[in-house]
């Protein structure tokens, strides 16, 4: 895909494409909320990101045991009597959505094959281990707008509507080497008592763009509970491991409490076609370039963390001796503080989990991070602390370096001007 060869400025707002009715005001520009834009959406944040394993079983005990998301729903490919044959030999066709706080979904896992099943006859596929990078923005007339002028930039979709489990409408378009992002707005979100919605619910699922308005979910709710539904009768997973950690005053099951998922990191074919891409179709702001091992990486934002993603030339791979059949170059998971961070070291390690090492300056904005291999060797980055930025300091702001030597991190250390700063974590921690 040549996405330079039709720039947003030349796709959308004109009467044949129909982006005037689409939040374009032609030449390019769009009405957002009243805030005029270069696109019909902002993107506020790493909503949730998914892997195709390898290994499902395996990694799905790493992520709900040693990281601690919890299953918010098992979704079954094979449900349907019909699928059972397309998916023989597969021992466990689920997907499964987790979550770390109370959105629905923050995290997923299916089986590879599954999706090389379900994209066999489809044009365009997602790459081997990223199965989507999901991004937050502020409406669902943004999420809808977005469709058009996909479009009209000539970038692939996937399919737009709202997904059940999960409840969120989205489109997912395709970066220009296929990974596979997804915007959406107003995902479910999982209340006190833990439980998601109940399948009768999902009737209010799309698979194709809304027509607008649509009803409020709270309609939605009232109009189930008239009709009987049974609202206590959705998925829940307790834990299943003890809570002896005082964490911080509540005890847990393991010494740490992730708060925040992300940055994500890639490794690409083309460094400036997939930046342009994220930059000009996307809207992530640029935040630093660095050569790491003769190799580039470019780091983007989409709001005050220094960077949500991170895009690194594919030769660093190899280098770094990371799995040959991954373009993850990290997925980022930040804990509550730093004491928790080192806690988290420790009690990975006596857990066999193996801490890996990775050069700092792939993670600038971070002070302290620690990087643990999956068990497909997918590189997860547990971090405290990450540099927040906006488009007038980061010029005059080198970034901090991640010092990644857990064996060298002292007991305590000085703040920084904006510690704790950036995204809060909502709600109780377990
Ligand atoms: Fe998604």
């Amino acid at each position: 895909m040549n996405i330079a060869a039709k720039t947003p400025a030349q796709g959308a707002g004109t009467p044949e494409n129909g982006g005037l009715e689409n939040g374009a005001l032609g030449n390019g520009q769009y009405d957002v909320g009243g805030v005029v834009l270069g696109r019909p959406f902002k993107i506020r944040r790493l909503g949730h990101f998914g892997f195709s394993a390898k290994n499902l079983a395996a990694c799905l005990e790493f992520y709900t045991k040693d990281i601690g998301f919890k299953i918010t729903d098992p979704m079954n490919f094979a449900a349907n009597p019909a699928n059972r044959d397309k998916f023989a030999g597969i021992e466990d066709t689920h997907q499964y959505f987790m979550r770390h706080g109370t959105d629905h979904h923050s995290f997923v896992l299916a089986d590879r094959r599954i999706i090389d099943i379900n994209y066999a006859d489809k044009p365009h596929k997602p790459r081997h281990s990223v199965n989507q990078m999901t991004w937050q923005v502020g409406s669902l007339r943004e999420v809808v707008n977005a469709i058009a002028y996909f479009e009209n930039t000539g970038t692939p979709i996937n399919r737009a509507g709202r997904d059940m489990p999960g409840s969120n409408w989205h489109v997912y378009p395709f970066d220009p080497e296929f990974h596979r992002n997804e915007l959406y707005y107003g995902i479910e979100q999982i209340g006190w008592n833990g439980k998601a919605k109940p399948k009768e619910l999902y009737a209010r699922g799309f698979h194709h763009a809304p027509d607008l308005p649509q009803i409020s979910e709270e309609e939605e709710i009232a109009r189930a509970e008239a009709a009987g539904v049974d609202m206590s009768s959705g998925f829940r997973q307790r834990e299943d491991m003890p809570e002896t950690y005082d964490v911080d005053g509540v005890l847990l099951a393991r010494p740490f409490k992730v708060v925040k998922i992300g940055p994500v990191g890639l490794y690409v074919d083309d460094v400036d076609a997939v930046s342009r891409f994220y930059e000009e179709v996307m809207g992530f702001s640029f935040t630093r370039e660095s050569t790491i091992q003769g190799a580039r990486c470019r780091f983007l934002r989409c709001n005050t963390e220094h960077h949500s993603l991170a895009i690194c030339d594919k030769s660093l791979r190899a280098r770094l001796g990371a799995a040959e059949d991954t373009t993850c170059m990290s997925f980022g998971l930040q804990l509550a503080n730093y004491r928790q961070l080192r806690d988290a070291v420790d009690f990975l390690t006596s857990r066999g989990r193996r801490i890996v090492d990775m050069p700092g300056d792939l993670f600038p904005g971070m002070d302290y991070a620690a990087c643990v291999e999956d068990p497909d060797g997918v590189r997860v980055i547990l971090y405290c602390y990450m540099e927040q930025v906006t488009a007038r300091s980061i010029a005059a702001q080198p970034a901090v370096v991640a010092n990644t030597q857990p064996a060298t991190w002292p007991q305590r250390i000085a703040p920084r001007e904006d510690v704790y700063d950036g995204e809060a974590y909502l709600g109780p921690w377990g």
